[in-house]
């Protein structure tokens, strides 16, 4: 039961991978069919970025009047519309404004759908179940080239509309997590939550495929039941900027604020173009290469699932920064010194870089946003983490390629290794690890006030 949660949720992933993605292969044919200025084309690529920071935020807010169900059936609803507008779009402004929408679900159910798997999720499965959201994000960026790939074969005499088709697309997927969602009930805390505690009851017993009066059923509702009670005591529960939860804020942004200055979507959405710069001649060759590291970034996030709840966060973060900060170095070394061997130094290194990423870096920040903060707050907390996330992300990708005019390949890629060293002593210094606990315990430590990042390392 719990991985069909799981798995309707991922959807979402796949969502948010699919419509960054797809821009990549739609920009050549829209060019053909308008004339777009390069400002034009930079508002339209913002507008994903800027719509999901303002639905990050909202959803946050959103999910819990709304429950976390609520929001996602209204992300789906919004990537339907989105998606339509986009493909009967008459126009650059139309598309961009369709592509605001498009950023809205993605920003909404970007931060909901990792909240819904976790509190769903039993402790010692849920950094697995949660590392499958960003499996499905990996999946979709991936779905999108294949699908941008397949619309150009199909039309290779007369390209006019065909990126109406790689923007259709994202429809399928969105219908399936509408109609996903619309079966499946709210998370056992939100109900709570709510007061619902009869339904809390059926939905937990699903979850754990035991029957409903079962103890460890018991168990957890009571524990869900005093976080509850001791945030309504008092002031009803620590406000999110309290000294208290900034120690968690702290974890969940700054995790984020690295794993977007790591520098990941300069070589998602640029990768042709690093290729290019690196000695790739033919751009067939550097689209090869491109597929190349999606299919690792794919490939390693499964091994980064399979691993995540037996090394443990820490180990792992540390592991990730320490491998993106070497190949980002060796790079960055050998595009300064003008090397013969740039091209297979930035072919390994890359590849190395994206494994490194995949397994710690890409999936860790969604996991631990959704375990450090407490119940009261989790909504906002989540909402203000993914805001760091979309925020930094548009920072990149808007600078990247001003940048690399500016000061070079070389220069760029140390400043991102420089980040990915800072992230180590960031990880030692203030991450707890939260491999195995559950997100009551874990709230507990928090609110007594003892010194985070030496949560479970007893
Ligand atoms: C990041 C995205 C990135 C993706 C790449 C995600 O965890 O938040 O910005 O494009 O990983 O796989």
């Amino acid at each position: 039961m719990i991985w069909i949660v799981a798995a309707v949720a991922a959807i979402a992933g796949f969502l948010f991978g699919f419509d960054e993605g797809v821009i990549a292969g739609a920009l050549a044919p829209l060019k053909q069919d308008f004339t777009i200025t390069a400002t034009a084309e930079g508002l339209m690529t913002a507008a994903v970025p800027l719509g999901a920071l303002v639905g990050a935020l909202a959803a946050g807010y959103l999910a819990g009047p709304m429950g976390r169900r609520g929001v996602l059936l209204a992300a789906a609803i919004l990537f339907v519309l989105g998606a339509l507008w986009a493909a009967l779009a008459g126009g650059v402004f139309s598309l961009t404004m369709a592509r605001l929408v498009l950023g809205l679900a993605i920003g909404s159910a970007a931060m909901t759908a990792p909240l819904y798997i976790a509190e769903c999720a039993p402790a010692e499965k849920r950094g697995t179940l949660v590392a499958a959201y960003q499996l499905a994000i990996t999946l979709g960026i991936l779905g999108a080239y294949f699908i941008d790939d397949i619309v150009i074969m199909l039309t290779p005499d007369d390209p006019t509309d065909s990126w109406r088709w790689m923007f259709a697309a994202g429809i399928v997927p969105a219908v399936a997590l509408g109609v996903g969602m619309a079966l499946l009930t709210d998370t056992p805390r939100w109900l709570m939550q709510k007061g619902r505690r009869d339904e809390a009851r059926r939905v937990a017993a699903r979850l754990a495929e035991v029957p409903e009066n079962d103890r460890a059923v018991e168990e957890e509702l009571a524990d869900i039941e005093a976080r509850l009670v001791e945030e309504r005591r008092g002031t009803g529960g620590p406000s999110l900027l309290s000294p208290t939860v900034r120690p968690a804020l702290i974890v969940a942004m700054g995790l984020f604020l690295l794993q977007q200055l790591s520098g990941i979507n300069a070589v998602i959405y640029f990768a042709p173009t690093v290729f290019g710069l690196t000695g790739f001649d033919t751009h067939a060759g550097a689209m090869l290469a491109t597929v190349g590291i999606g299919v690792v970034n794919v490939a390693m996030t499964v091994v980064g699932m399979i691993i995540i709840d037996r090394i443990g966060r820490r180990s792992l973060l540390v592991i990730g920064f320490l491998g993106t900060a070497v190949s980002l170095a060796a790079i960055a070394v050998a595009a300064s010194s003008g090397s013969g061997d740039l091209g297979w130094v930035a072919l390994i290194g890359l590849v190395v870089y994206i494994a490194a990423f995949a397994i710690s870096i890409g999936p860790l920040p969604w996991i631990m946003m959704a375990e450090v903060f407490p119940l009261a707050v989790r909504g906002p907390g989540m909402g203000l983490a993914s805001v760091a996330n979309w925020g930094f992300n548009a920072l990149v990708v808007f600078s990247f390629p001003v940048l690399l005019q500016a000061v070079g390949l070389s220069v760029v890629f140390g400043l991102f290794a420089i980040v990915c060293a800072l992230g180590v002593f960031f990880t030692l210094r203030y991450v707890p690890e939260t491999r195995g606990a559950s997100l009551e315990d874990i709230e507990a430590h928090l609110t007594a006030g003892r010194p985070f990042a030496a949560f479970g390392r007893a």
